[in-house]
């Protein structure tokens, strides 16, 4: 009988362990460190921020959609947003290039993802989910 206790505490430990794991994964990125990237004109060694043309996100709300295949910027179109957020640094803020698996970048799809959302500081249970 003891053992049995033993054992389904165990499992029940390892399905709290690996769903919290994966939820940190699928949370990657920081909303507020991609946002304060965004404002700031001298991120990526750039002259201007992202919000002076995209003030608060405004028409990125889409861009992190689940779903989309294809983003658009005056440098062209583009496979990925990361490589459009990439493209806006570069062309528009005349900065440096991030790496598409950099912390920075992750930030930065964060923040995009979360104007999505609607509302900015619900739960973080709430983000991971499909949203749309
Ligand atoms: C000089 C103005 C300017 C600056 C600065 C700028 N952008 Fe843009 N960006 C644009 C324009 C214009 C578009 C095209 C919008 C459209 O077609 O709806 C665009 C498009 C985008 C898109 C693709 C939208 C989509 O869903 O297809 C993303 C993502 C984006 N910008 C992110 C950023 C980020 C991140 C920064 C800061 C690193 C930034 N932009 C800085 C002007 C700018």
């Amino acid at each position: 009988m003891k053992i049995f206790k033993v054992v389904m505490l165990s499992m029940i430990a390892i399905v709290l362990i690996t769903s919290s794991v994966f939820a940190a994964g699928m949370m990657e990125g920081n909303v507020e460190k991609g946002k304060a990237l965004f404002n700031d004109p001298k991120a990526f060694q750039g002259s201007i921020s992202c919000s002076s043309c995209h003030p608060d996100g405004k028409g990125l709300e889409k861009s992190a959609m689940m779903g989309k295949t294809e983003w658009n910027n005056p440098a062209g179109k583009f496979k990925s947003l990361e490589e459009a957020i990439n493209a806006c640094i570069t062309m528009a803020n005349k900065g440096k290039a991030i790496d598409v698996k950099s912390e920075e970048m992750k930030d930065m799809v964060a923040y995009i993802k979360s104007l999505g959302m609607g509302m900015k500081h619900d739960m973080p249970m709430k983000k991971k989910g499909m949203g749309y």
